[in-house]
């Protein structure tokens, strides 16, 4: 018996390939959350397969007491889009935030800093330390006491992070897209504003971009739509190409907080997960950002078209193909369940807000047969 814990959809997925997903029955779903932003290219991309394929047949798990060729390329390439800094590879993208705060822990241990300051309504994963770092209570109830150290400033309003910034202040944790909060961006002089005190204070900017991530807001990263530089970015979902990784990305003057025998992980940065993420990153060319962009567009226009005319949408908001619609009342699981008998795959990510996440090989065509739908689907709910 398993666990109880998800809500899930009433289907049964046989298979999946490209944007769909086939029950038994061999009914197809248009598959618009992407295994929660983890399939970014659809299901079982043949690049991937392939890459997958070719380290199948030279070793699965070896253990990271070897040197593993994959994992330095990877980490070579990450690098590289990213910023100069050296890279861990987890399983998870609650572990790679594990890291984040291990790491400025370790940094702020000497100055007896160690205070982070994070944002409510934000989410960071279901660890101890995790959840512990995330703003919504619901997430915390039954788990007390909690660790030390973690206030909440809200998001976008830059003089209550002041007001929490102390001597003991280590490091401040945000996500650029609130994700699982229900998608709410933070503004770019927010995050400039927060770039600058963090400096001058010597204080550590981690980006969470476990969501935002791999092309999904536009850019590769999210940070780069905002002209700054993080000193910690984690990542995961398509980090592993469909496959279970957690990347943390500290910046060159990090490293020496890392020393030998400081972390570690049996099955981090496993070599399949590492050449399917890679491959995956292979592919996420100007070209596909372009394609990201050009599709944002269309979906967030036709949305916003469908707002005009419904009362019932109070808002849309995105980033990229990280969209979120919320309703005036709870109906967002309602909606779901509408569009699954329709075939289409959605997410609740609150009662009162829908989520999209599809894979950036959606057509122009596939929103426009999705807004129809949900027009209609928006008519039967009054
Ligand atoms: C922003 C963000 N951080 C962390 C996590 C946790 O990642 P995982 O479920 O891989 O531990 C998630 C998952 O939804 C997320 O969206």
């Amino acid at each position: 018996m398993l666990l109880d814990v998800y809500k899930k959809y009433p289907i049964v997925p046989e298979r999946a390939q490209g944007k769909f997903i086939y029950d038994k029955n061999g009914k197809r779903y248009l598959d618009l959350v992407s295994g929660i932003s983890v399939t970014i290219l659809g299901h079982r991309h043949p690049a991937v397969i392939r890459a997958i394929k070719k380290q199948l047949n030279k070793y699965l798990h070896i253990s990271n007491l070897f040197h593993i060729k994959v994992q330095e390329e990877y980490a070579r390439l990450l690098v590289e889009k990213t910023f100069k800094g050296a890279v861990f590879f987890s399983n998870s993208g609650a572990e790679a935030n594990e890291l984040a705060v291990k790491t400025a822990r370790f940094f702020g241990a000497d100055s007896n800093r160690y205070k982070f300051i994070a944002f409510e309504n934000s989410f960071h994963g279901r660890t101890l330390a995790t959840v512990c770092l995330t703003g919504q209570k619901k997430f915390k109830k039954g788990l007390s006491p909690l660790l030390e150290g973690f206030e909440f400033a809200e998001l976008n309003n830059i003089n209550s992070v002041k007001k929490l910034i102390t001597s003991r202040t280590v490091a401040v944790f945000l996500e650029l897209v609130q994700g699982e909060g229900g998608i709410y961006p933070a503004d770019i002089n927010f995050v400039g504003n927060l770039r600058k005190i963090t400096k001058e204070k010597n204080i550590l900017l981690i980006l969470d971009e476990i969501q935002t991530g791999f092309g999904r807001c536009g850019k590769l990263f999210a940070f780069q739509k905002y002209g700054i530089t993080p000193d910690i970015i984690t990542l995961g979902k398509a980090a592993g190409g469909g496959l279970p990784l957690g990347v943390t990305i500290l910046k060159k003057g990090l490293v020496k907080y890392l020393p030998k025998g400081s972390h570690g992980s049996t099955f981090g940065g496993n070599p399949i997960s590492v050449v399917a993420g890679m491959e995956t990153l292979k592919l996420l060319d100007e070209k596909m950002l372009e394609r990201v962009n050009r599709l944002s567009e269309k979906f967030i226009q036709g949305l916003h078209q469908l707002w005009e005319k419904n009362k019932i949408i109070e808002d849309v908001r995105a980033s990229g193909l990280m969209i979120g619609v919320e309703f005036e009342k709870e109906i967002a699981e309602k909606i779901v369940f509408e569009f699954l008998k329709r075939g289409i795959i959605t997410n609740a990510v609150k009662p009162n807000i829908l989520r999209f996440l599809p894979p950036y090989t959606i057509t122009y065509s596939d929103i426009e047969k999705v807004l129809a739908i949900f027009s209609k689907i928006l008519k039967h709910i009054k």
